[in-house]
């Protein structure tokens, strides 16, 4: 048995928000494959709590519908589903008052000994309330450990509160602040890539890189998520967790070794090194998009402003879909080195890349007719397929003098490592189990970022910013291509969409 799937400690895990999106859509699978892997023990229980009054009969039933909905082809199968299931409890508990939470603490009699996780897939505004009733009920052992989910708060002030709020219930340590993209195999893979080879580190700074490019992008809208997207907009949702981790693993320092205080210590030195982005830099630093009615893979798609009609009362909505940003870290090995950030949802391609373009050549021994010499890219490809491609100059095979072409080294997972690769909750929720945060976010790092991303904010506000539309199915607002542009480069938008 290997490491990934040799079994955890048992644990009872409570998804609270169990009836949720996220938990039917990601966290329940996440759980059914580790136990499919093997590594669930006999023993362990997983039981979700909500404010819907339902028997356990019907939390399985929607259980199991979600699984075969959401796993992919030839993933579930009822052996495993009859030993999931069977581990499957629900209880209804309302968060904001004391109804079912002593049939809650029933259920977990007598289980003190064992991993207890409280996973908090619910608004952040109930993670004081629900911290604060585990503790009232005794529910808080020495095993228990608490996650909480993303977006937490919506500034810096509400974010200290929540930490607050649960950090007087849970020590520090038993705080899990998860943001999936850190589960994400390329993503670890980025550690691999600049710490386990000699060949990149000499060359990874301004020295040698011209600029790097991170985009996120998605074909979808807001599903069904209007009302909680329109009060948080894609900076809150996505840059302030997942692009700017994704910045510090690019930018930091090596960390002494992988444990978990080392690389959270590296991280957080980016976030504070950022160049803050406020009224006199806003609109050189950042572009902030909404989409119109467009077509994505061939399908027509409607507005944002029909999508997330209903949620903004049919008031026109200023929620930025796409943003586009400038961001420099200030410090001596990144000086001078713009990391442009983009993520935006219904674009061409469900596409996240982190694109690293070293420095032109300083000087060209080719005649004129030999073509231009593109600089080399590395290419750290997080979805669909992850991969790891290096683009070189080389010569265009055959007689008739020198030529040169562009041509790239590929390393594709898939193709390399032949296995399958997990989703990132899979790795996460387990993490969790064995006491392990190197992939969570310490608190100060939630607060850094914050203090970053909400100068964005308030400049925006300041300045009564109103977001650019961009036609569904495109890059983004024309606004985006200007931000690159003015500074002599391109965004490598051809690259993803042929894959
Ligand atoms: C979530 C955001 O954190 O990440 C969503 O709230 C977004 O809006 C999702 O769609 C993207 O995750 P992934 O793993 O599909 O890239």
């Amino acid at each position: 048995m290997t490491a990934h799937t040799a079994p955890v400690e048992t644990f009872d895990y409570l998804v609270f928000g169990g009836t949720g999106d996220l938990a039917l859509r990601k966290l329940l699978p996440a759980l059914y494959l580790r136990d499919k892997a093997g590594q669930i023990t006999a023993e362990s229980r997983i039981m979700a709590v909500s404010r819907s009054q339902l028997d356990v009969a019907e939390y399985k039933a929607k259980t199991e519908e979600a699984l075969r909905r959401h796993l992919h082809a030839g993933e579930f199968d009822e052996a495993t589903w009859e030993r999931f299931g069977a581990r499957l409890d629900y209880v209804a508990a309302d968060a904001t008052s004391t109804q079912g939470w002593d049939e809650l603490q029933a259920h977990l009699q007598g289980r003190d000994g064992v991993v207890r996780v409280f996973y908090l897939a619910t608004s952040p505004e109930l993670f004081g309330p629900i911290s604060e009733r585990l503790q009232a009920f005794g529910l808080v052992t020495e095993k228990s450990r608490v996650v909480l989910e993303k977006p937490i708060g919506r500034d810096l002030e509400s974010a200290k509160r929540i930490n607050d709020e649960v950090g007087g219930v849970f020590a520090e340590e038993q705080i899990y602040r998860i943001d999936h993209y850190l589960g994400k195999e390329t993503v670890q893979n980025l550690l691999a890539l600049r710490f386990a080879n000699s060949l990149f580190e000499p060359v990874w700074d301004a020295g040698h890189v011209d600029h790097v490019q991170i985009t996120v992008a998605e074909t979808v809208g807001v599903e069904g998520r209007g009302g909680y997207y329109d009060n948080s907009g894609a900076l809150r949702d996505m840059v302030q967790n997942h692009l700017m981790q994704l910045l510090c693993l690019v930018g930091m320092e090596p960390p002494v070794s992988l444990d978990q205080e080392a690389v959270r210590d590296e991280k957080i030195k980016v976030l504070r090194s950022l160049k803050p982005i406020g009224v006199e830099n806003i609109a050189a630093c950042t572009v902030r998009g909404q989409y119109r009615a467009g077509a994505v893979n061939g399908a027509a798609v409607g507005s944002y402003a029909e999508e997330a009609g209903a949620s903004s009362g049919g008031k026109p909505s200023n929620t930025e879909t796409f943003v586009a940003l400038k961001v420099e870290i200030e410090n001596w090995r990144w000086s001078g080195v713009p990391f442009y950030l983009r993520t935006g949802k219904r674009m061409p391609a469900k596409v996240s890349e982190i694109v690293i373009q070293f420095r032109q050549v300083p000087h060209s021994i080719f005649p004129r007719g030999a073509g231009e010499i593109t600089p080399n890219l590395l290419v750290v490809r997080l979805q669909p397929d992850e991969s790891i491609r290096l683009n070189l100059m080389a010569k265009d095979p055959g007689p008739g003098g020198m030529r040169l072409r562009e041509a790239s080294l590929n390393l594709s997972f898939a193709e390399t490592f032949k296995s399958r690769f997990p989703d990132a909750y899979e790795r996460l929720l387990m993490d969790v189990v064995r006491g392990n945060p190197t992939l969570f976010m310490r608190r100060d790092e939630v607060e850094a970022a914050w203090r970053w991303t909400e100068s964005i904010l308030d400049a925006w506000a300041l300045r009564g910013d109103t977001v650019k539309p961009y036609i569904a199915g495109t890059w983004g607002p024309s606004q985006s291509v200007a931000l690159i542009e003015r500074d002599g480069r391109t965004w490598h938008d051809d690259a993803m969409a042929a894959g």
